[in-house]
């Protein structure tokens, strides 16, 4: 079957009001990079002459500014869901100009089968390669993809000739059935692989094709600080030392990595120490210093949903793709984020909090309690379901005026009941099976900042008797001096 040869606006013009449609692409990687401009320049179009015109956009995570940032800052979205990194979009989400539902990423493609999510008009997808049968080669993400291609009424492919099809053979495409069929999901260790390398697709359904030749647009890290690196050191520590107490079996386990320079750095830091062994990863984003251990043979192979790495990185798996077929696999994301095989193979989860407090929650999303940073993203999918769940930030921020250990997080994203460790450039706090005050004390005394701590422990010291440290009139003393101060460290207890 020949397709239609569409360009990007031709493809757009398809696009109609109030619809909602279902990208690719999970962080940059994989994402539609020319139909959404057209359509941003539809919409601006429509918006000039005096219609509406706004659409919804579900992608697997965020998913660059060629896709998210052009909708955004042409006031073309509706709705717009799971997660983003996007400072327009933010904007709008934070002055309610966008409706924007932040949700667990490994739930997203399972409420749009279940029917949360309301009818998919379009599925817009990047690919390699698509042949006549309607088998879809994917890129260097998987997300929603599956899912969206499945549902969606209608299918645009960007078919972009700077994506290698030597990619073929990275994908594992395994799809759940909804319950009452549901069965379990077969992996037994992270390099397992259960489905097929192509999505397949009715290829009647495929109403044409944008030729595209554009690399991913990952931005580069910045070189890691001496805070990143004492708080890797400190990660990389901790597991060693959980492995030499026989709580990590000698085999290791199973990493999962959040997203950033933290992240990052601890990834650089267990490479880097001699006592944690070749281990694998299980993991939703994979950045260039996984790329870097798979080489130096501290990784043995890794999971996850979307190859985030620079165009030079990508440039080098493609050049020694024979050597990374093995090595890496991926997935979709309810496959790569899966509670049930992330519990059962093990996981250690380690990702990032805004802010911690003394009962240990974790607030991953919010700042001051109102304004969305960029959204749980996989956090959660993880942290409940993992061996030992791990979170790490700075102890301050904003030189200082911000404490990350705080009475009490002003958003909950992940309770207390599901996080055990807590990691700051001044130590490890292990909260695994303590009481409350006993993982208070453990919070101030390891891993608060130094000029924070007196207030803290005031702020327990002067809790009325009770299971769980708390004063509800001072519960955001912290947070109302930086919000009338300036600086927490104006709080009145
Ligand atoms: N209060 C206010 N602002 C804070 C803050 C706090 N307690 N803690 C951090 N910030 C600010 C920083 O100052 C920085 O601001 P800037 O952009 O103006 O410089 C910003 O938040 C980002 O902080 P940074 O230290 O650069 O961390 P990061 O890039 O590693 O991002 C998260 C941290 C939490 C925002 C990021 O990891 C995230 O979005 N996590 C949730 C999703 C997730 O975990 N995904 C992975 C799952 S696989």
């Amino acid at each position: 079957m020949a397709y239609n040869i569409l360009t990007p606006e031709e493809a757009a013009s398809f696009i109609q009001n109030g619809q909602q449609i279902a990208f690719s692409g999970f962080t940059p990687a994989g994402g539609a990079k020319a139909v959404p401009s057209a359509i941003a320049a539809k919409a601006e179009k429509e918006h000039a002459e005096g219609r509406d015109f706004k659409i919804s956009v579900i992608t697997g995570a965020s998913c660059g500014d060629l896709c998210e940032g052009v909708l955004a800052r042409a006031n073309a979205i509706k709705y717009r869901a799971p997660y983003q990194t996007n400072a327009d979009i933010r904007s709008s989400a934070n002055s309610n100009k966008m409706s924007y539902t932040d949700l667990h990423l490994s739930l997203t493609p399972q409420y749009m089968n279940y029917g949360f999510m309301g009818k998919f008009d379009w599925a817009i997808v990047e690919a390699a390669d698509v042949n006549d049968k309607g088998e879809i080669l994917l890129t260097t993400s998987v997300g929603i993809s599956p899912t969206g291609l499945k549902l969606a009424d209608k299918i645009i492919i960007e078919l972009n000739a700077h994506q290698s099809k030597d990619i073929y053979g990275l994908h594992d495409i395994y799809e759940t059935a909804n319950p009452p069929f549901r069965r379990e999901i077969p992996i037994y260790s992270a390099g397992d692989r259960i489905g097929s390398p192509v999505v397949k697709v009715d290829p009647k359904k495929i109403v044409g094709i944008v030729h595209t030749n554009m690399a991913d647009t990952v931005a580069p890290f910045k070189p890691s600080d001496p805070i990143t690196q004492k708080i890797g050191q400190n990660v990389a520590d901790f597991l060693a030392a959980e492995m030499k107490a026989g709580i990590i079996p000698e085999q290791f386990l199973p990493i999962q990595s959040g997203v950033g320079n933290i992240a990052n750095a601890v990834l650089g830091a267990l490479g880097d120490n001699p006592d944690i062994p070749q281990f694998s990863m299980y993991s939703e984003v994979l950045q260039d210093s996984v790329i870097d251990l798979i080489k130096s043979g501290n990784i043995k192979c890794a999971s996850a949903t979307s190859l985030t790495c620079t165009a030079e990185k990508i440039d080098e798996v493609y050049k020694d793709i024979k050597f990374f077929k093995d090595k890496l696999v991926l997935r979709p994301q309810e496959i790569s984020n899966s509670p049930e095989v992330a519990r059962r193979i093990g996981v250690i989860s380690m990702n990032t909090a805004i802010e911690v407090d003394l009962s240990g929650n974790v607030n991953s999303s919010h700042i001051m309690g109102k304004n969305i940073m960029n959204g749980i993203g996989g956090s959660g999918d993880f942290t409940r379901a993992a061996y030992i769940s791990i979170y790490t930030c700075p102890s301050v921020a904003k030189g200082g005026m911000i404490s990350a250990i705080v009475p009490n997080v002003s958003h909950c994203d992940h309770s207390e009941h599901s996080v055990n460790v807590i990691v700051t450039e001044y130590g490890v706090a292990d909260l695994r099976c303590k009481s409350p005050y006993e993982r208070a004390n453990e919070i101030i005394e390891k891993c608060a900042h130094p000029d924070y701590r007196d207030l803290l422990r005031k702020f327990l010291k002067d809790a009325p008797m009770g299971h769980t440290p708390q004063t509800l009139a001072r519960a955001y003393a912290f947070h109302e001096a930086f919000v009338n101060e300036g600086d927490m460290r104006k709080a009145v207890l």
